[in-house]
């Protein structure tokens, strides 16, 4: 029973997903994070799961349940976020067929974290943070010359001109598909249980209706097999 249920398109398959928030630490009791509930890229790598590959769940702290069967790695700060994955992309490991990066990763770090508790002060003047910029783990991976997944798909929230933003994006970052979204309040997306997606790569824009994280994930998860195992592949 067990290899009848696993057996699917992408059965043999190895996809890597990014998800969650990352945290990035001020001092030892304080963080700067992005909202990420990590519901999508949980939803994400179950379905992809439900068609047979192998997943390997590369998470910040998210509140979402960890996807069972999948090969969990939990980070904090984006800096542990890339090196987990370069780790899962090294040549000696076992090669990944596609990777897709719902991380909601936190764009800056505290420059010079504290090893210990910033206090407060006496006089009522409050510290001055200084940031210094992530790396782009997306952008790393799918401008790798060696060791490139055969798919780089990622995300875009965005809270204007979404379309416009994603597609820019998808062609600075290098990567095959951007699944775009607008996460702007009105929207009640960020932190629910739906989300309302546009499809893009070189062959255009393709709006999805809205549809629970659920259904988002599993048509997303039946392209990417179309994808890896269809006629162009
Ligand atoms: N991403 C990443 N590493 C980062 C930032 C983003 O891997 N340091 C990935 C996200 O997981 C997502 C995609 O890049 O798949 C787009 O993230 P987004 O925050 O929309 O893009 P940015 O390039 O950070 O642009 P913005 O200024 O709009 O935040
Ligand atoms: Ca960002």
């Amino acid at each position: 029973i067990d290899a009848a249920l696993s057996a699917g398109p992408l059965t043999g398959r190895r996809v890597l997903v990014t998800s969650g928030p990352t945290h990035e630490p001020i001092d030892p009791v304080r963080y700067i994070a992005n909202r990420s509930s990590g519901a999508q890229g949980t939803a994400l790598a179950e379905a992809l799961r439900d068609l047979g590959a192998e997943v390997v769940f590369v998470t910040g702290p998210a509140d979402a349940p960890r996807p069972t069967g999948a090969r969990v790695i939990e980070v904090q700060s984006a800096r542990d976020m890339l090196e987990a994955v370069d780790a899962a992309l090294a040549p000696d490991a076992p090669a990944i067929d596609a990777a897709v990066f719902a991380a909601a990763v936190a764009d800056w770090r505290v420059a010079s974290a504290s090893n210990s508790k910033i206090k407060k002060r006496p006089d009522g003047t409050t510290p001055a943070l200084e940031f210094a910029e992530n790396p782009d783990i997306l952008r790393t991976v799918a401008r790798r010359a060696e060791g490139r997944p055969g798919l780089v798909v990622g995300f875009a929230a965005e809270t204007d001109d979404v379309i416009a933003h994603a597609t820019a994006k998808r062609l600075r970052k290098g990567c095959d598909w951007i699944v775009a979204n607008d996460v702007s309040p009105a929207t009640g997306i960020m932190g629910g249980t739906e989300n309302a997606v546009t499809l893009i790569s070189d062959a255009g824009a393709e709006e999805w209706p809205r549809l629970t994280k659920t259904e988002t994930a599993r048509r997303l998860a039946a392209r990417i097999a179309a994808h890896l195992t269809g006629p162009d592949h």
